[in-house]
């Protein structure tokens, strides 16, 4: 069922309160999420994007319902990947020969996936733009590597409303479209938590991209992404957000994460945590088994630290397998501005340490050398190391 937007544009998306991964299994999905696709019905009548491939054949059936799909003059596909483009055979099937205006990148991506279908491909730039009829426009603007290279946003003159796919959304269902009838805590949560697992590695290009946004002058009332609540009240605020989040954002907060063997190097944590409260109460906090939380939300509380403590016991002369996948994940995320500090229990080797401290640094970390390296268990002497690493970390 379509649902109004704002002037003559409807979202006719898929609300998926049942997703619970995304990306595979490499996201987690706590509060559902959506696939946001518009109709626009001006003079001429233009589908912005579709859903993901699951829901195809419900998609098309909805649209009909709405509309007679001959009466769509053309698709935009802001971005290839089939979470927005994996409709595209399922209508194309119907509409055979209807123009589809993406980037050169969304071309190959569209084929690489969907194979050569011989589309009616209308290859757009930055500034480029197509009229739609009752004086109103479709302006394109490239988003490369936000997240991908085939990215781009649509901005809907008059109505001046931002289609801005990926950039800017959540994995979070609203039923009600808005982001001033969601929850506002969630949407906070959720369009950082988002932020920092699919933007973060980009942030030296988005901060670039926000200003050539900027300099277009373009109004902006209304930013609606692909994903979550369409940013109808005071849309410029997440705009802001992404600068502050772009600009190596920290908080006042430190986070130790571990994994442990036999709860050696869990007591540890727990010690530095105490520690680090104690040399510093305003600090918050917070302390991650990462075999047991949620690593998507663990990044989370990372990019909001402006310092973490890391541990992991010694086992075959490395660290556990656990903090080895984490290890890499986090490099990937290119986090900034932030000090970090290894600690872990050993029995007769004890690499782990030293590892984790070289990991850090290839992650980007400003590393301490202070650490806690404790054979066996950890004993009174391997206690009276955790002050000086606490206040290493909170220097
Ligand atoms: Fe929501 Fe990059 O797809």
């Amino acid at each position: 069922m379509k649902k109004y937007v704002k002037g003559n544009v409807n979202w006719v998306g898929y609300i998926d309160w049942e997703l619970k991964w995304f990306h595979g299994e490499d996201y987690s999905i706590k509060n559902g999420s959506s696939q946001n696709a518009y109709l626009i019905e001006e003079e001429k009548t233009v589908l912005i994007d579709t859903v993901w491939l699951p829901h195809r054949f419900e998609f098309v059936e909805n649209l009909e319902k709405e509309i007679d799909l001959h009466k769509i003059d053309f698709i935009v596909a802001n971005h290839g990947e089939c979470d927005h483009s994996g409709s595209l055979v399922a209508l194309m099937e119907k509409i055979p020969g209807t123009p589809i205006y993406c980037t050169a990148n969304a071309v190959k991506s569209i084929e690489g996936q969907y194979g050569k279908q011989n589309w009616n491909f209308h290859v757009v730039k930055t500034g480029d733009s197509v009229d739609i009829g009752n004086g109103k426009q479709l302006v394109f603007v490239e988003m490369r590597m936000l997240h991908w290279p085939d990215s781009m946003a649509t901005y809907l003159t008059g109505d001046n409303i931002l289609f801005s796919n990926d950039a800017f959304g959540q994995h979070y269902a609203v039923e009600e479209l808005f982001n001033d009838k969601a929850d506002p805590c969630l949407l906070n949560k959720e369009a950082m938590k988002y932020f920092v697992n699919i933007l973060n590695p980009f942030t030296p290009i988005l901060i670039k991209k926000l200003e050539e946004i900027g300099k277009l002058n373009l109004p902006i009332e209304m930013i609606a992404p692909s994903h979550g609540a369409i940013w109808r009240e005071n849309p410029m605020q997440i705009v802001n957000k992404y600068a502050e989040w772009a600009a190596a954002y920290q908080e006042n907060q430190v986070t130790v994460v571990y994994d442990t063997m036999w709860e050696g190097t869990a007591k540890l944590a727990h010690a530095i945590a105490a520690e680090l409260h104690k040399q510093s109460p305003e600090t918050v906090v917070k302390v991650f088994n990462l075999a047991k939380a949620d690593k998507n939300e663990i990044m989370t509380e990372i990019f909001k630290s402006r310092a973490i403590a890391v541990g992991s016991p010694t086992v075959s002369n490395s660290y556990l397998s656990s903090v080895a996948g984490w290890l890499e994940f986090l490099k990937q995320l290119k986090f900034k501005n932030k000090k970090a500090a290894a600690f872990g229990c050993y029995g007769w080797s004890g690499e782990s340490v030293k590892l984790l401290q070289e990991k850090l640094r290839e992650a980007g970390f400003t590393v301490v050398e202070e650490n806690v390296r404790s054979q066996w268990n950890p004993a009174e002497a391997d206690f009276t190391a955790i002050p000086a690493l606490a206040m290493a970390l909170l220097a």
